[in-house]
């Protein structure tokens, strides 16, 4: 399976901070937030991987990350993108590298407790469709900021629902995602969102729909580190204090 991490965006969220460098090189607890997801990826013995990432900043993580070997990658590529079209965007640019194999997307702003391994074996074992990992939310007010799952009697997603109003259940869409190849052949069919992007929920709802969509429900601490200020500071904490991707 191959990785691809999406670390673009303006950090809008976490101005003025990211005024001066690219969110996902802020420090989490000893070290730049992409570092985490890094991780998460390379114990899941993931270590093919895409960097995506695009703005002003994009020189930084060749300087931080070089050819990837000091982090256990094996083969690092780097892609750009030149606006800020969406995070669905962003994972079309990977289509050439991810060649035709199935591929594990994770937002470097997305910090775990425990190891995503059981999700990326499921995957592994069966890779049709796509595989979606949820966490449980329990306020609305957090929901609202999330895609959110509407869930039947028989435990299947029926559709996701991105920042709801009014969200349908208590869990949170988390940035981490497991695609067929047949991904990027939907990508190239989505229209922009009311925010001028082309949405990774979009991407989720298209397997929804063709009953080709799986879930798994994250155990442990789930943090979106680039959501805001606060939510930048629960994750730091939580790392400072237990750590993150632990088997
Ligand atoms: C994105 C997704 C959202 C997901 C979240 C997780 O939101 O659109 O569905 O719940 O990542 O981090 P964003 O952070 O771009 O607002």
């Amino acid at each position: 399976m191959k990785g691809v991490l999406l670390a673009g965006g303006t950090g809008s969220r976490l101005y003025p901070l990211t005024r001066i460098t690219n969110k996902h090189l802020l420090p989490i607890y000893d070290r730049p937030m992409v570092e985490w997801a890094i991780e998460a990826l390379v114990s899941a013995s993931i270590t093919d991987l895409m960097l995506v990432t695009g703005g002003t900043h994009a020189g930084e993580f060749l300087r931080l990350l070089g050819n990837g070997h000091e982090f256990g990658i094996d083969r690092l590529s780097y892609g750009y993108q030149d606006r800020p079209g969406g995070i669905a965007e962003a994972l079309g640019l990977a289509e050439r590298f991810a060649d035709g194999e199935p591929t594990l997307v994770m937002l470097a702003d997305n910090v775990v407790e425990r190891t995503i391994k059981p999700m990326v074996d499921a995957f592994t074992a069966e890779p049709t469709g796509a595989r979606i990992l949820l966490t449980p939310v329990e306020e609305p007010a957090h929901l609202r900021h999330l895609g959110v799952p509407e869930i039947d009697d028989a435990g299947r997603v029926v559709r996701i629902l991105e920042k709801p109003e009014d969200p349908p259940s208590s869990y949170g869409v988390t940035g981490i995602y497991c695609y067929s190849p047949d991904v990027f052949d939907i990508i190239k069919t989505l229209e922009p969102s009311g925010r001028g992007e082309l949405e990774i929920t979009d991407v989720n709802n298209h397997y929804v729909g063709e009953g080709r969509m799986r879930y798994d429900v994250l155990e442990g601490f789930w943090g979106d580190a680039g959501e805001s200020i606060d939510a930048y500071y629960t994750v730091n904490d939580f790392v400072r204090a237990y750590g993150a991707n632990k088997a």
